[in-house]
């Protein structure tokens, strides 16, 4: 839950840091999410549901769906990483985009509101 947390911390850092097109400080920013997009399944052993736990039984009736989730965001933070590289920053705007979008879409299935 903590690294959720720093996700998200990380994506509004991000966010800052593309308007001074500062690539040098938002690539070890993605590559924190993109390595806990990589671990993130193995985080979630069957049963850890419980409180204060937001996540949803769908998880693992639907493993699969949910490491497929996992690893859509995991693709997308490794795209803007590589924008964020090549200094492209209208590239690194539509990957973040991508990459926000991805934690959305998993939150809509796997997670409680
Ligand atoms: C593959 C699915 C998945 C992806 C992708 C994902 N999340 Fe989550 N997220 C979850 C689940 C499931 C929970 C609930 C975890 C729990 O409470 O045990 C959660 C919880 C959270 C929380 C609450 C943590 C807390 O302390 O309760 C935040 C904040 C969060 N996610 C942000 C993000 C951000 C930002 C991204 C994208 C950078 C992201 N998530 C990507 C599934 C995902």
């Amino acid at each position: 839950m903590d690294r959720f947390v720093r996700s998200k911390d990380h994506l509004k850092s991000i966010k800052t840091h593309l308007q001074s097109s500062d690539f040098d400080t938002i690539l070890p920013l993605a590559a924190e999410i993109k390595d806990w997009a990589a671990e993130m399944p193995d985080y979630f052993p069957e049963g850890s549901n419980q409180k204060p736990s937001a996540a949803t039984a769908e998880i693992w009736v639907n493993f699969d769906g949910f490491k497929q989730a996992a690893k859509v965001h995991y693709d997308a933070a490794d795209r803007l990483i590589s924008a964020a590289t090549s200094k492209d920053l209208d590239a690194t705007i539509d990957a973040f985009s991508a990459t926000a979008a991805t934690c959305k879409s998993c939150h809509q299935t796997f997670r409680l509101d």
